[in-house]
């Protein structure tokens, strides 16, 4: 690859497309594979020379941006929050991938016992750090049960009464009969930049920051327009 090419991770799922339609905006037009449903490929070309697209899951993005293998990207707040890398700089709310972080529970053991009167409970979920700060500033322990998704089917299996995942129009929950009971965070996707890419490319990085702001400011303009 060439020396001054700078890649750009971009999460697989929903986020992707609601960022295309900003990545468009800011003059960054993957190539046609990237929207073929059958292509394996994993790193894309864009429009531009200089830049490249790679497409990995949510946590990786974060993990090759704050590594240095991606110089830029996007993510949400939730896996900024869960894994707190130094290495990460994020300026820019990017006002797309909105969702919550919430803890649910099936639908008829909501109110069968007093959580706060717990000192230990059992949770899955894919954010454990964040879901034992949630409990700590409560006084609680929280037992957290990694999983890397279908967290929805923890309950009913037993495998712990409480989860904690993403919600977004709520369906997910629903199929499974569970509700929201408590809200942790509000996501939305942030810019993600290396902190050395920007230490050592100034100008470059500062101009894609200031490119994604106008964009952002854009599309938040066609939108009020509408
Ligand atoms: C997320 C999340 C929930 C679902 C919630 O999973 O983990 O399962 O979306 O969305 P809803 O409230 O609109 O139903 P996603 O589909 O992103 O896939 P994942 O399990 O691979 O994370």
């Amino acid at each position: 690859m060439e020396n001054d090419t700078l890649i750009f991770a971009l999460p697989k799922g929903r986020i992707c497309d609601e960022l295309i339609p900003l990545l468009n905006t800011c003059g960054i037009e993957p190539a046609a594979d990237f929207f073929d449903p059958d292509s394996r490929a994993l790193m894309f070309d864009t429009n531009r020379p200089d830049i490249k697209i790679i497409r990995v899951r949510a946590f990786d993005v974060a993990t090759f941006v704050a590594y240095g293998a991606a110089q830029f990207g996007a993510v949400g707040k939730d896996v900024l929050d869960e894994f707190d890398y130094d290495e990460l700089y994020a300026p820019l709310d990017l006002n797309i991938g909105h969702c919550r972080l919430s803890v649910a529970m099936p639908e008829q053991q909501v109110g069968l016992e007093d959580e706060n009167a717990a000192s230990h409970i059992r949770i899955a979920t894919k954010y454990p750090h964040l879901t034992r700060l949630h409990y700590e500033r409560k006084g609680i322990q929280a037992e957290c049960i990694k999983l890397n998704g279908a967290m929805e089917i923890a309950p009913v299996l037993g495998l712990a009464r409480r989860i904690v995942d993403l919600v977004s129009s709520g369906a997910t929950l629903k199929a499974n009969n569970l509700v929201e009971t408590e809200t942790i965070l509000h996501i939305t996707s942030r810019l993600i930049i290396n902190r050395t890419a920007l230490k050592t490319m100034p100008a470059r990085m500062n101009g894609w920051i200031e490119t994604f702001r106008e964009a952002i400011e854009r599309q938040e303009n066609a939108g009020q327009d509408r």
